[in-house]
């Protein structure tokens, strides 16, 4: 057992204010790459003409590889928006499509955007410290921060997981989490779009 650890990491500390987890590899993402993640795309040009903030960071520890064994990543998101989407991942589905995930929340206040791959069903799921979410193999996922102050989880997932950006990245989500009279509300992304066309 001992033989197919890479590097001493039973024992995980993590920094919930800084969002890292000692020893870690730490992985910054601003809101320039987050390009087509928000469905307004001209509330996004207006923010990146006013800077290129860091919207979330993942630190990872991956203890040992193969089958069986698992990963963790600690997330930290900002608070902030983009128009009425709230800050938020890029969001993926696993390569190895069976692979499930286990969200804790630590520190802070969000949601899960949750959308199965073959039904194309969106749930939105509340992500709170003292709470956890279960996300089912075949599930592409995206953590959004609907609070004020960082939101901080951590993923548990199989190490054989992977990711798939392009799938998402394709099509992006059906539904957004935005901000409607100050609550966080899930929207067909169509039906924002129109109603964004009928403001401006
Ligand atoms: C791992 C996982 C999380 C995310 C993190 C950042 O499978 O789900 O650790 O990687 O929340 O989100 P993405 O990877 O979508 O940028
Ligand atoms: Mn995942």
């Amino acid at each position: 057992m001992k033989g197919s650890r890479e590097f001493s990491s039973l024992f995980w500390r993590l920094d919930l204010e800084k969002g890292e987890i000692e020893g870690g590899i730490t992985v910054q993402r601003r809101l320039s790459d987050l390009r087509g993640c928000f469905a307004d795309a001209s509330a996004y040009a207006v923010a990146l003409a006013q800077g290129d903030p860091v919207i979330y960071t993942v630190s990872t520890v991956e203890p040992a590889r193969g089958p069986g064994q698992l990963h963790g990543a600690l997330g930290i998101i900002m608070p902030g928006r983009v128009g009425a989407e709230y800050y938020l991942t890029r969001g993926h589905l696993h390569a190895w499509r069976p692979a499930a995930e286990v969200y804790l929340g630590l520190r802070g206040q969000g949601v899960m955007l949750l959308e199965d791959e073959v039904t194309g069903e969106s749930e939105m799921v509340p992500l709170l410290p003292h709470s956890a979410i279960y996300v089912p193999g075949c599930t592409a996922h995206r953590t959004i921060n609907t609070g004020d102050e960082p939101l901080v989880y951590l993923g548990i997932y199989p190490a054989e997981a992977g990711h798939d950006y392009e799938a998402i990245a394709k099509r992006n989500f059906r539904q957004v989490v935005v901000a409607v009279n100050g609550k966080p509300t899930l929207l067909d992304r169509a039906a924002f779009l129109a109603t964004l066309g009928d403001n401006r």
